[in-house]
């Protein structure tokens, strides 16, 4: 008897043994199958290190890469780099992609830096890339070499606007990319007012590129792009370069003109391809005001019936000077007492334009 029962003491041990083995085992399981990436067993190669940040730095070079974009507008390439290049050291580089996990094969990059520099020595820059048949590309980065051994330590960029379907519902009708704040500029009155503007003619987001801005100001974008209106895009092009704030570099010196302005517009059209029927690229001083139309929808349904082929049309600049003609007696209104900034509704008289001297231009782009 005794001896029995210390046999099924020791045979109920050796269950529960057993039990708690399988319970450990099956519960093990799931988590360690679930540990292996892929069914086939391939080991995920890439994206090691993702880029977060909206300017870096091309490994090997003097070069910034800001987005890429599927682009397959343009034979024989499918995808676009935004950049900022360094204009003495272009030299020849190579795409070379994250497909789902896995390193690409690479493919020649087609360097297309802007004409536009007005003698600063870094300027916009687009690299056309051809993606490789099978590859569902998600991630990209150039190459100084053709092949791909030191590609691990790179910075990945990831691949914006994928699987864009031409009858998706678009998001928004207008958007209005104001191109670079940088210094202290703190003109909030203002500032507040043209968006308020924007939005009652119809724009749907103002994407802003944000060096670095005064303190009211600040507060007024925070609360904006909290409710979504405002898109703020970080644009610490000052930790970089030594960005001009003029647009002439043998007036104003400095690597890029106007803190990298043209890059930032050319972006903006790019992040709005996918959602925005029209971008509107101007300054936060400006407004493409219709006068016979009650809002920018109004005018662009004229406008495209009469030009049914056209993608870009061109808006001619008038001066309302900031000098008010006539002073408003009254002051702003009380709750606007000890706002920083121009109040846009006292400057109502426009110059004449003098015929004599050219009027730069504001763009309106449809950009697909
Ligand atoms: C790769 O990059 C990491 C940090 O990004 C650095 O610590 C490491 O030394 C680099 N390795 C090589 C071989 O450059
Ligand atoms: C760039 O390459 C150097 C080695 O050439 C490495 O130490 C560094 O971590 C790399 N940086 C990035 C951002 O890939
Ligand atoms: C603008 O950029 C500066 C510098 O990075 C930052 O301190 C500030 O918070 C940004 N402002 C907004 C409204 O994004």
């Amino acid at each position: 008897m005794h001896t029995r029962q210390v046999y099924k003491g020791k045979l109920f041990l050796l269950f529960v043994v057993i039990f708690i083995f399988i319970v450990i085992i099956s519960v093990r399981t799931p988590r360690s199958y679930g540990s292996i990436p892929k069914p086939l067993g391939a080991e995920v190669t890439c994206p090691h290190q993702v880029s977060e940040q909206t300017i870096t730095l091309l490994n090997n070079t003097k070069h910034f890469l800001v987005s890429a974009y599927v682009d397959e507008r343009v034979n024989g390439f499918s995808l676009r780099i935004i950049g900022i290049f360094r204009r003495d050291s272009v030299r020849s580089l190579h795409c070379v992609f994250c497909c789902d996990g896995h390193l690409s094969t690479t493919t020649p990059a087609t360097i297309l830096p802007h004409s536009d520099h007005f003698g600063f020595r870094f300027c916009a820059t687009d690299v056309m890339c051809q993606v490789p048949r099978n590859c569902d590309a998600t991630h990209v980065t150039l190459l100084t070499q053709p092949d791909g051994v030191k590609v691990l330590n790179h910075s990945w960029l990831p691949i914006r606007n994928r699987n864009v379907k031409e009858e998706k519902k678009i998001q928004f009708d207008f958007t209005v990319c104001i191109s670079n704040l940088f210094g202290n500029y703190n003109n909030v009155l203002q500032f507040a007012q043209t968006l308020e503007m924007y939005r009652l003619l119809g724009v749907n987001r103002v994407v802003i590129y944000n060096t670095s801005c005064g303190p009211d100001l600040e507060r007024l974008l925070q609360s904006y792009s909290q409710e979504g209106f405002v898109e703020l895009v970080p644009w610490p092009i000052d930790r970089y370069l030594n960005p001009s704030s003029g647009w002439l570099f043998s007036q104003h010196g400095g690597d890029v003109h106007y803190f990298g302005q043209l890059t930032t517009l050319n972006e903006c059209i790019y992040r709005s391809m996918d959602r925005s029927r029209y971008v509107l690229l101007n300054d936060i001083d400006e407004i493409i005001m219709p006068y016979q139309h009650r809002d920018l929808k109004g005018l662009m349904d004229m406008l495209q019936q009469k030009h049914p082929n056209t993608g870009v049309f061109l808006i001619e600049n008038h001066i309302f000077p900031k000098k008010p003609l006539e002073e408003n007696k009254k002051g702003p209104l009380p709750q606007w007492k000890g706002v920083p900034g121009y109040n846009i509704l006292e400057h109502i008289y426009r110059e004449e334009p003098d015929r004599n001297i050219y009027h730069p231009h504001k763009m309106i782009v449809q950009p697909r």
